[in-house]
């Protein structure tokens, strides 16, 4: 990040003439030359305040962990490429990358490996909180209660620095997350719950506690858990998205990591955020319902006075094809290949992703496939429900909550996230008692 000092000494800035002054305001210049007009000083000066709904227009922190050219289609994470990452690492190293900014030697993967088995098992009292959860609950609502709840099992740990208590609390959680959401798979189910393995990696550990079983031992793919590894570290870190955001503010208040974390499931469950990769699947399904017929679908999406969005489409920021879909469109061949197997729903969305991408409406409004629109696909592929491909989201997002969290604990600048408002509402009026309303 350049020093910004330079720019208020003669250095670029913005004129704002408003309200009869005029104001000089410093330009902030990030570290791949994006420009943001500093207005921190706007209502001292003038009295006014900016407005931009969904803050499409407005930064809302420095961030050295992840950059997005949404015109380019460019995501890296510390400044490697995802596709390199995606190609070369693991979610576990790529989680290591985000969350302490750079690549982990052999030494220090080992011991956060070490770490992350060591607090691999969920508090053994936690279990009946699962098991009274009622059977058709989300696992999106049983993960954000749980993940609150880990602060009331695991509380601060005494004697230890502020460092050494961070990475036990950061690597509980890493782990302890994977291992919960894998318990209340088999709960739902009322099946045995599999117990996390010392011999296994972050990735097969999960899926063996997902799909092992006494009777029927589930069989490790490497291909397989190689495709998981991607399908997290795809899904690992985005900037400034709903649910980072979320983590981001509830965590300016100072509450603890948990819960902060907690808040960033629960803005992820929604279907236009996370929970997209859900509302993908339904929609195909509904499709496939409907002898694979897309075009009445297409024609929702395009009328305005009709709510209906094409899952798995569109996005704040790319204004191209996602880099994350591109990889993840390649993951659904490499898992259904290995399977052998077809999922009539993959044909499905090539189609309607070919037919979409002509289309005048979503051309103009450069509409592409986002992360979420072949990712279902791969889940499907994997065994997994899909009343849990949120889940998945948020496994795969954790390390990026974590880091961007971190970030903001980390600034010497940070501020309690409260944003202002143009009241709309009555001017002053009085009581009036109730004998004499209406
Ligand atoms: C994720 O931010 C992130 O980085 C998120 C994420 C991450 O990794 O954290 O990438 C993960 O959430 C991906 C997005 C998953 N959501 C979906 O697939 C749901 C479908 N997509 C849309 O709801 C929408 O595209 C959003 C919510 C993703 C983004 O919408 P914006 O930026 O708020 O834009 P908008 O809703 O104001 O739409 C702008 C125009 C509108 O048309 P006009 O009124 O201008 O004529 O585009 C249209 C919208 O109607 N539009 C769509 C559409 N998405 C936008 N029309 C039909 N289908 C769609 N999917």
């Amino acid at each position: 990040m350049k020093d910004d000092t330079k720019t208020m000494e003669g250095r670029e800035t913005a004129t704002l003439i408003v309200g009869g002054k005029t104001i000089e305001l410093p330009v902030i210049t990030g570290s791949e030359g994006e420009k943001g007009i500093d207005i921190s000083s706007l209502r001292n000066k003038t009295g006014y305040i900016t407005f931009d709904p969904g803050f499409a227009n407005t930064g809302a922190c420095r961030s050295a962990i992840t950059f997005m050219d949404g015109e380019q289609g460019i995501l890296r994470y510390r400044g490697i490429p995802v596709e390199e990452l995606a190609e070369k690492s693991t979610f576990v190293e790529t989680s290591y990358l985000l969350i302490n900014g750079h690549l982990p030697s052999s030494q220090e993967l080992n011991g956060f490996s070490v770490l992350l088995n060591d607090h691999s098992l969920v508090h053994e009292d936690m279990r009946t909180f699962f098991s009274n959860y009622p059977r058709e609950a989300h696992p999106m609502g049983i993960l954000s209660s749980m993940v609150n709840a880990l602060r009331s099992f695991y509380p601060r740990l005494e004697g230890l620095s502020r460092v050494e208590e961070l990475n036990v609390q950061v690597t509980r959680l890493l782990s302890k997350m994977r291992t919960m959401a894998a318990m209340s798979y088999k709960i739902s189910l009322g099946h045995m719950v599999v117990y996390p393995r010392q011999d296994l990696s972050y990735c097969a550990n999960f899926l063996n506690m997902m799909f092992n079983t006494p009777v029927k031992p589930y069989a490790l793919d490497d291909d397989l858990i190689r495709a998981l590894n991607v399908f997290w570290i795809l899904h690992a870190d985005h900037e400034q998205n709903c649910s980072t955001s979320a983590v981001r503010l509830v965590g300016s208040a100072r509450v603890n990591l948990y819960a902060a974390i907690s808040a960033g499931i629960t803005a992820l469950w929604g279907p236009l955020h996370g929970g997209a990769n859900q509302a993908v699947i339904e929609m195909l399904e509904k499709i496939q319902i409907n002898g694979g017929d897309f075009e009445p679908f297409i024609a929702r999406a395009k009328d305005r006075n009709d709510p209906f969005r094409l899952m798995g489409f569109g996005h704040r920021v790319y204004k191209t094809y996602d880099p994350r879909a591109l990889i993840m469109k390649k993951v659904c061949d490499i898992v259904l290949a290995k399977l052998n197997r077809k999922d009539p729903l993959l044909d499905i969305a090539m189609r309607l992703e070919e037919v979409a991408l002509k289309d005048p409406y979503f051309v103009d409004h450069n509409l592409y496939p986002n992360v979420d629109f072949y990712s279902g696909i791969v889940l499907r592929a994997l065994g997994i429900p899909t009343n849990m491909f949120t889940v998945m989201f948020a496994i795969g997002r954790l390390p990026g909550w974590i880091a961007q969290w971190k970030e903001d604990h980390d600034d010497p600048n940070w501020k309690l996230v409260r944003p202002r408002q143009i009241y709309t509402g009555p001017e002053q009026t009085h009581y009036v008692p109730i004998e004499k309303r209406g």
